[in-house]
C-alpha cells in the first residue's frame, strides 16, 4: 500500500493490520497507522468497543458474527436489523429464518457456517450503510475472513456484493458467476438477500442455483 493511501486511511481512523512481529520493523510514519493483526478474542473486544463511526451512538450492541470459526462457508450480509441489534447475533429475524432454511436445503446447519455482516452496528431505520460506515467496519470483516480462511464466500444482497467486490454493478450482473475476494482469491458467489426473497419468492429458484454454484466450488 502506498504512503498516500496509508495517510488517507489513517486520517479516517482506519487501522491497517499486519502480521505479528512486522509492526516493529516498519518506519515510524508507517507504524503509526498499523496494529498487529488481532486474534479472535482481541478482535471481538475491539468490535465491541468500536466508536469508529456514529452508529455506535444508536446501537444496542455490536453484532460480531456467529458460527464455526473454521467453516468452509462464510455468509456475508449487509448490517444488523432490529432483532439482530437486540440479540447481538446476525440474521435472527425473518430473513434469518429464510437464510437458515436455504442453508438447510444445502445440508448445512447454521453452526456449520460462519455468518457476518458488512456492518457490525445497526443503521437507524435499517437504512443502507454509508460508504464511510462500511469503510470503518471493513478491517473487522477482513480480519474475520483471514482468520476463517473459508473455501467459499456467499455475499447475500447488493450491499454485501458491491462492497466485497468493490463494484457498482447491479445484482443481476453479479449473481450467477464465480468471483474472487481478497489477496487469497477466495471464491465468492453473489445471491439475493433473503429479505428480498421474502418479497419476491419467485426468485428463490435463482437463489438455489447460486447456492449450487457455491457448493460446486467446494466439491470440485
Ligand atoms: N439483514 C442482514 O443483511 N444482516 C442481518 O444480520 C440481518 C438482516
Amino acid at each position: 500500500m502506498d504512503a498516500r493511501k496509508r495517510q488517507c486511511l489513517a486520517a479516517m481512523g482506519i487501522a491497517r493490520w499486519v502480521p505479528r512481529g512486522v509492526a516493529e520493523s516498519l518506519p515510524d510514519e508507517a507504524s503509526e497507522t498499523v496494529m498487529e493483526a488481532p486474534g479472535w478474542s482481541e478482535l471481538e473486544q475491539r468490535v465491541a468497543a468500536c466508536t469508529g463511526c456514529d452508529l455506535h451512538r444508536s446501537r444496542t450492541q455490536t453484532v460480531f458474527g456467529v458460527g464455526d470459526r473454521a467453516a468452509r462457508w462464510m455468509i456475508v450480509g449487509e448490517a444488523p436489523g432490529e432483532q439482530e441489534d437486540l440479540r447481538g447475533e446476525p440474521f435472527v429475524g425473518r430473513s434469518g429464518k429464510l437464510l437458515d432454511a436455504m442453508l438447510l436445503a444445502m445440508g448445512l446447519a447454521r453452526q456449520d457456517v460462519y455468518i457476518a455482516n458488512i456492518l457490525k452496528c445497526r443503521p437507524p431505520d435499517n437504512r443502507n450503510p454509508t460508504p464511510e460506515e462500511a469503510s470503518h467496519c471493513a478491517p473487522y470483516l477482513r480480519r474475520q475472513m483471514e482468520l476463517i480462511n473459508p473455501g467459499i464466500i456467499l455475499a447475500v444482497g447488493l450491499v454485501a456484493a458491491q462492497r466485497l467486490l468493490d463494484t457498482k454493478l447491479p445484482l443481476a450482473r453479479l449473481r450467477g458467476e464465480l468471483h474472487s475476494y481478497g489477496d487469497n482469491d477466495t471464491p465468492l458467489v453473489v445471491t439475493y438477500h433473503p429479505a428480498y426473497l421474502l418479497r419476491a419468492p419467485l426468485q428463490k429458484k435463482k437463489a438455489w442455483q447460486d447456492l449450487l454454484l457455491a457448493r460446486s466450488v467446494l466439491t470440485e
